[in-house]
């Protein structure tokens, strides 16, 4: 059996100016198919969140705008399904126990979000803690975790590897309101924690992704 790695992909490389990154990110995952299971959660991007603010100016709860955003991120995982053509699973599976199924199929998997309340992050790790995968990456905007905001701060600087308890309390000073999870929520923290999962928090770019998958160490590493 193929070692089995979980790659949580921003929603943002689906947004409608990104066709081509959609086509080489099919092409990389097809690569690395031949060394391992790429299992790709995908996340509901600038999309969602405008489906979600929509929603919210009239006035629909929390739990639905969740739905919202799991649906747009469901779409943005058949885009990349529709790129794999046959490699992949055919549709993104809707429930944990499916994606058990899904991963028993050999194909590479893609799946979008599962439970309101949840983020793609969250549901991520919970995706590597039950298909048993020796390595999650959360490609992202950034390349990785700063001390302060880097995009607001010159003197930011980068962690090469950080605490999981020190990550976790940098994220509690967070919001947690629909659309607006950041590079790891608390579940996603409880998930690895409980399960020692290998994680990463790297930038969405195809070149450092295969650094961390060949094991360079790239990004932030989640240290216990
Ligand atoms: P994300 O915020 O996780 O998507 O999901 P994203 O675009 O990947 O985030 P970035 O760009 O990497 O930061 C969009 C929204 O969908 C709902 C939440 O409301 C979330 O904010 N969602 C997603 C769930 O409720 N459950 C899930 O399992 C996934």
């Amino acid at each position: 059996m193929k070692k089995r790695i979980v790659i949580k992909l921003s929603g943002r490389i689906f947004s409608v100016d990104n066709i081509k990154i959609l086509k080489d990110y099919a092409k990389f995952l097809v690569k690395i198919s031949k060394i391992c299971q790429p299992v790709v959660v995908t996340g509901g991007g600038n999309i969602a969140r405008h489906y979600i603010n929509h929603a919210r100016s009239s006035g629909a709860d929390e739990s639905s705008l969740d739905e919202l955003g799991i649906e747009v991120s469901r779409l943005n995982a058949k885009l990349l399904i529709y790129a794999l053509k046959h490699k992949a699973y055919p549709h993104p599976p809707t429930t944990l126990q499916e994606i058990r199924y899904a991963v028993d199929s050999g194909l590479i998997v893609i799946v979008g979000g599962l439970h309101p309340g949840h983020s793609t992050n969250g549901t991520a790790a919970l995706i590597a803690e039950k298909v048993e995968a020796t390595q999650f990456l959360n490609a992202t905007d950034v390349d990785g975790v700063y001390d302060l905001d880097p995009n607001k701060y010159k003197k930011a600087k980068k962690f090469r590897r950080i605490e999981l308890k020190t990550l976790r309390n940098m994220l509690l000073r967070e919001d947690s309101v629909a659309g607006g999870y950041d590079l790891m929520d608390i579940l996603a923290l409880k998930i690895i924690e409980r399960s020692k999962i290998k994680t990463r928090i790297l930038k969405a770019d195809l070149k450092i992704l295969e650094k961390a998958i060949k094991g360079d160490s790239v990004g932030t590493e989640i240290i216990f």
